[in-house]
């Protein structure tokens, strides 16, 4: 079976109107090429707007960085996935460790947020990991098994859903998990999705994420079972997003 790969940047809390120098130099650069692949930035919830302005023409796609599950409502500086909907996404992340760290975000959150994407026509980029201790203690394939269970809703398809894996100690360290480990991981998780959407996880996404760089997004895309990259820090600059890309041209 063939998927068509995603590549998504991740800007996370990070630009102003200064940094629309990159999409723009991005689209540039995107102008004439055959792509295989999807490609996504998700930037702040300011700049959504304005980036897809500067990328006006080009095939690059917009996501949200998080939603809250509810449609509406007093939630003061949340943002509902008909919000990001209207400013012109297609899709949104939800459960980035970050948001399950810093915000304690649980499993059952997360899946509600990824139902109420779904539910506003967005695909659900639904982020899971390992941390450091989760690892070492050789607790890495359940964690995920558990993440998954509770974090993807019912009605998940291959359309409205792509899985992230990031793990929590490759995030932003600049420390890459082992094409071995990342094989070992999206194996199980491919496996894991079958129980959990049936016959839509076996052409549903699976993107690896952590410190993915030019230098490496070959070796990591190459792995059986990723589907293509969830990237931070190295999307924030249009050469190194491209030299990402690049891995699949
Ligand atoms: P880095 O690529 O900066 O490690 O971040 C990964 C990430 O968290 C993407 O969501």
């Amino acid at each position: 079976m063939t998927i068509r790969p995603l590549v998504a940047g991740n800007w996370k809390m990070n630009g102003t109107t200064a940094a629309l120098r990159e999409p723009r130099l991005l689209a540039g650069m995107l102008r004439d090429v055959k792509l295989k692949t999807d490609i996504m930035i998700c930037p702040p919830a300011t700049l959504i707007r304005r980036v897809k302005s500067v990328m006006k023409g080009s095939k690059v796609r917009l996501a949200g960085q998080d939603c809250h599950a509810a449609a509406s409502g007093a939630h003061t500086g949340d943002i509902s996935a008909d919000m990001l909907k209207d400013a012109g996404c297609v899709a949104v992340i939800v459960g980035h460790s970050e948001r399950r760290t810093n915000h304690k975000e649980t499993d059952a959150m997360v899946q509600a947020k990824a139902a109420a994407a779904h539910k506003a026509g967005l695909t659900a980029i639904i982020c899971i990991g390992e941390t450091l201790d989760e690892r070492k203690g050789g607790k890495t394939l359940g964690v995920l098994s558990d993440q998954l269970k509770g974090s993807v809703p019912a009605g998940a398809t291959a359309a409205n859903s792509v899985i992230a894996y990031e793990p929590v100690w490759a995030i932003g360290t600049g420390l890459t998990a082992t094409a071995k480990e990342i094989e070992e991981a999206h194996a199980h998780i491919r496996a894991e999705l079958a129980k959990v959407m049936g016959g839509e996880g076996a052409s549903t996404r699976i993107l690896y994420g952590g410190s993915v760089k030019p230098s490496n997004a070959a070796e990591l895309m190459g792995v059986p079972n990723v589907n293509g990259a969830l990237v931070g820090g190295a999307s924030l600059k249009a050469v190194d997003f491209i030299g990402i890309i690049k891995a699949y041209l």
